[in-house]
């Protein structure tokens, strides 16, 4: 869910819909980050409502890893606002938002290749502080955290490598194994930065049907290079061009916004 430009009174009603009484899940103003002359992320306003499924889309260098960093409090913002579940959370560390239910998965694998799925699982349920005490000493499951991890697995697609490796399954496995990691800590809004970022065509399907089949009361919101795969996905959409938010609304309207058709298909010399 997001804004849309103020004279577009129809899409704001149509989308307004789906807000929930309270707060949004995730409310942005104004939000910047430069790194010295660069403007990587400028004052970009962005509104997501609990359980929507908003994707950030945008060439290369656009600012959405940036604008995620920023959302997730990995890095400072130059100016702006974020507000989480109607928490001003802008000054708050990256371990704080966590805590507060921001999740994320990063576009390069967080995966510990040695362990299993399961244990992978098992050390995000039990959290970072936990790693040290559980790996090398009671590292099996209890049986509330055996549920949780078949759940999980289920969810992700990984089911039948819940013993396997993590270096032992492929790939797209592995995304898909670190996409559990990521909803071990029950996170209430989840940033998946590229989740089929490096994938073969044929498992960019199934990652799409996972991140479809995601809790609804789950707030998502994905950054995907690819167009198509984010448009498919997504109820809302914003598209950020050298760092400002260029247009906003449903797939449909992205679609049919001739500034994205430019950026995307059009003149030499864009960078998509
Ligand atoms: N730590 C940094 N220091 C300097 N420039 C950065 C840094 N991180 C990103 N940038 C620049 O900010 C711009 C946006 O980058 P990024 O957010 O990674 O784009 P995207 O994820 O859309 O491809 C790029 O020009 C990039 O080179
Ligand atoms: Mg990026």
């Amino acid at each position: 869910m997001t804004a849309v430009t103020p004279t577009d009174a129809d899409t704001t009603a149509a989308l307004a819909v789906k807000t929930s009484e309270g707060a949004w899940a995730l409310e942005l103003q104004g939000v910047s980050r430069h790194f010295g002359a660069l403007k990587a992320v400028d004052a970009v306003a962005m509104k997501v409502a609990a359980g929507a499924r908003h994707a950030v889309i945008g060439p290369n260098g656009a600012g959405k890893s940036t604008l995620f960093a920023l959302i997730s409090g990995e890095l400072a913002l130059s100016a702006g606002r974020v507000r989480l579940m109607g928490a001003d959370v802008s000054r708050w560390s990256a371990a704080r938002r966590a805590q507060a239910g921001l999740g994320r998965t990063y576009q390069i694998t967080n995966v510990l290749s040695g362990l299993t799925v399961e244990q992978n699982i098992l050390l995000a349920l039990r959290g970072k502080e936990a790693v040290k005490y559980s790996l090398f000493g009671r590292s099996r499951p209890t049986a509330a955290e055996d549920a949780r991890i078949e759940e999980l697995v289920g969810l992700c697609g990984v089911s039948q490598h819940r013993n396997d490796r993590a270096s032992a399954i492929s790939y797209g496995r592995q995304r898909q194994l670190e996409l559990a990691i990521a909803l071990a800590s029950s996170p209430k809004v989840l940033l998946l930065d590229e989740p089929a970022a490096g994938l073969s065509p044929a498992e960019r399907g199934p990652m799409a049907d996972i991140v479809r089949g995601l809790p609804p009361d789950l707030t998502v919101l994905l950054i995907e290079h690819d167009m198509e795969l984010a448009l498919g996905l997504a109820d809302t959409v914003t598209v950020l061009h050298y760092g400002q938010v260029l247009a906003e609304g449903t797939p449909q309207q992205v679609r049919d916004n001739e500034q994205v058709q430019d950026v995307y298909f059009g003149a030499a010399g864009h960078h998509a």
